[in-house]
């Protein structure tokens, strides 16, 4: 499996732009659910972890999970004793996992998702009784975000359709909600959260 992300993990943390969609993802999870400190929580797409450390605050532990080497060894770089995610290098579409968590999250990872009701009913096994999903993406857009689509399947996503998906998954309580926005020169993008419970 390539990873995409070799030549773009050195820089991901760099700038404030890149920063600051996860942080209002965070603010924005954590207004929705009352996170403890008996929680274990699994980031979907980490990366370098920049929700996964926010969330990481407020939890018992957050696994990281992602495919490509290289952004993980940044994030294994930012562990410290006090702040840590444990990170699981899988690709959970062809290998889920077995474990059972109380949440799972993730940003701007979707996208990267081809087959979605195959990933809802995965990640639903993967959730105990009552758990959440919290998912941010980008809204609908035309394919003008990334510079280079490789290994983008979806340009966005439209709230009926994937609320549908993920009802007909057997999950509850589904919401979307538009939550920021990032501003790019040649336009505004919108940032959904997704978040229902098994
Ligand atoms: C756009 S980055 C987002 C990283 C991070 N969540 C953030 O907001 O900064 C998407 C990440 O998802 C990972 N990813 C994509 N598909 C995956 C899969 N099937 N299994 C595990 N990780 C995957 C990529 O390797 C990449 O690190």
């Amino acid at each position: 499996m390539a990873d995409y992300f070799k030549n773009k993990a050195d820089k991901w943390d760099d700038g404030t732009l890149r920063k600051s969609t996860p942080l209002a993802i965070a603010e924005a999870i954590k207004k929705r659910f009352d996170l403890t400190k008996e929680m274990e929580i699994m980031d979907f797409g980490v990366g370098t972890g920049l929700l996964g450390f926010e969330i990481a605050k407020d939890v018992k532990k957050v696994f990281g999970v992602d495919m490509s080497p290289s952004m993980l060894s940044k994030l294994r770089e930012k562990n410290t004793p006090e702040l840590s995610i444990e990170a699981i290098e899988q690709d959970i579409i062809k290998e889920p996992l077995d474990d059972i968590f109380d949440g799972i999250i993730s940003s701007m990872t979707l996208h990267h998702v081809e087959n979605l009701e195959a990933f809802f009913q995965s990640i639903y096994k993967n959730l105990s009784e009552g758990a959440f999903i919290a998912i941010a993406d980008l809204e609908k857009e035309d394919g003008s975000f990334h510079s280079d689509n490789t290994g983008v399947y979806h340009f966005g996503f439209e709230k009926e359709k994937l609320c549908e998906i993920v009802k007909k998954c057997g999950f509850k309580d589904v919401s979307f909600e538009n939550i920021t926005t990032i501003n790019k020169p040649q336009k505004d993008f919108g940032v959904f959260l997704l978040s229902a419970k098994r």
